[in-house]
């Protein structure tokens, strides 16, 4: 009997490293090693530092799925091309080269938002086509119709900061450390968000952009009028202007595509009182709210096996050069040349 696709995922386009192993049976196994320890007394991410760490931890990644799934024939390698930190993309493009061509088997640069897009299918209840996707991380913030794989239309962008940067520059203005959107989400948790009337950015005009800077700067203001004391208020106020924003934001996409179901994930796709938000509205607008677990929000390789399990068939044969993106917009897609059948278990 013929094998069907067992796909290695690579992801290394940040500050996390990842391999998963993905097939027709659904995911096998997956293993992350997050560099937040390295960076945090920098306050941010250090490319360089980023890089080093990918040479280090990728290939025992690998190993360690590898072992937790026993040791699979893997047909083909799947590795986030882009876009990303060039430096931290090379290593894992550069990895997956390499083995590709010592182990004879077809490699594929992935997207990684098209990673982050499609995550929510790694769930057992899966979103059906068509979908709006609300994508929000740490380096974007995009609204976008999607009628199937590789089938984007683009709706609405952040036209300055992405969500997870304003989190985590408002989060710094605070005071707070990196990575700055959970610390400020804990933060927010003690705080009323009705003492501070940050602006809800855009809303007041027509259309599906957004814009976070000048909230950001709202904040700063307001700290340098009131003093120290009302830290958790600030923080839960901006935390509500930006779910008010992107509640609102998500449903003039619904309406105008027509859609019933809403997908969100990225980084910021793990914010508790934005998941519970939309699920609210999702009961009273009657739309569909699908989210990957938490895990999977954050960056991680099983979103990119997934993604090389759906394009198997676009796969070609190990190269000796690495190729890598740091910018790749999402709308330069296109569908998967064949798509394979559905896995029967997450
Ligand atoms: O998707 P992701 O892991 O990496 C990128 O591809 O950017 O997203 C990371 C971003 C960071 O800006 C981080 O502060 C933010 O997501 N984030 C959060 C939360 N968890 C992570 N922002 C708000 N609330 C959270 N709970
Ligand atoms: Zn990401």
């Amino acid at each position: 009997m013929k094998q069907g696709p067992l796909i290695l995922g690579i992801e290394s386009s940040c500050d996390e490293t990842a391999a998963a192993l993905y097939g027709d049976c659904g995911l096998l196994a997956h293993a992350v090693h997050s560099q937040i320890a390295l960076h945090a007394d920098y306050g941010g991410v250090v490319p360089e530092l980023a890089s080093r760490d990918h040479i280090r931890k990728l290939i025992p990644l690998i190993d360690t799925v590898m072992t937790q799934a026993g040791a699979p024939h893997v047909t083909g390698i799947a590795y986030t091309r882009g876009p990303g930190l060039i430096g931290a993309l090379m290593v894992g493009a550069t990895v997956a080269a390499g083995l590709g061509m010592s182990l004879g088997v077809p490699v594929l640069g992935v997207h990684h938002m098209e990673g982050h897009l499609l995550s929510p299918m790694l769930e057992d209840e899966a979103p059906q086509f068509p979908f709006v996707a609300l994508l929000v991380s740490g380096g974007h913030t995009l609204l976008v119709e999607v009628r199937g794989v590789g089938r984007y239309r683009l709706l609405g962008q952040s036209l300055d900061d992405a969500v997870g940067e304003a989190f985590d520059k408002t989060a710094k203005i605070l005071g707070l450390g990196y990575p700055g959107g959970p610390a400020l989400a804990a933060l927010a948790q003690r705080g009323d968000g009705t003492q501070f009337d940050f602006p809800r950015p855009m809303l007041k005009k027509p259309g599906l952009d957004f814009s976070f800077s000048g909230l950001k700067t709202a904040v700063m203001l307001a700290v340098k009028a009131g003093g120290a004391g009302e830290h958790a208020d600030l923080a839960a106020s901006f935390e509500r202007a930006v779910i008010d924003t992107l509640v609102a934001k998500c449903r003039r996409a619904l309406t105008a595509t027509g859609c019933h179901r809403l997908v969100v994930a990225g980084g910021v796709g793990g914010n508790q009182r934005l998941r519970a938000a939309l699920a609210e509205q999702g009961r009273q607008d009657g739309f569909a709210l699908h989210f990957p677990r938490h895990a999977f929000c954050t960056d991680n390789a099983a979103m990119i096996a997934h993604v090389g399990w759906l394009r198997a068939a676009e796969m070609r044969p190990g190269i000796a050069a690495a190729d890598a993106r740091a910018r790749w917009p999402l709308t330069e897609l296109e569908p998967p040349t064949a798509t394979p059948a559905p896995a029967t278990t997450a």
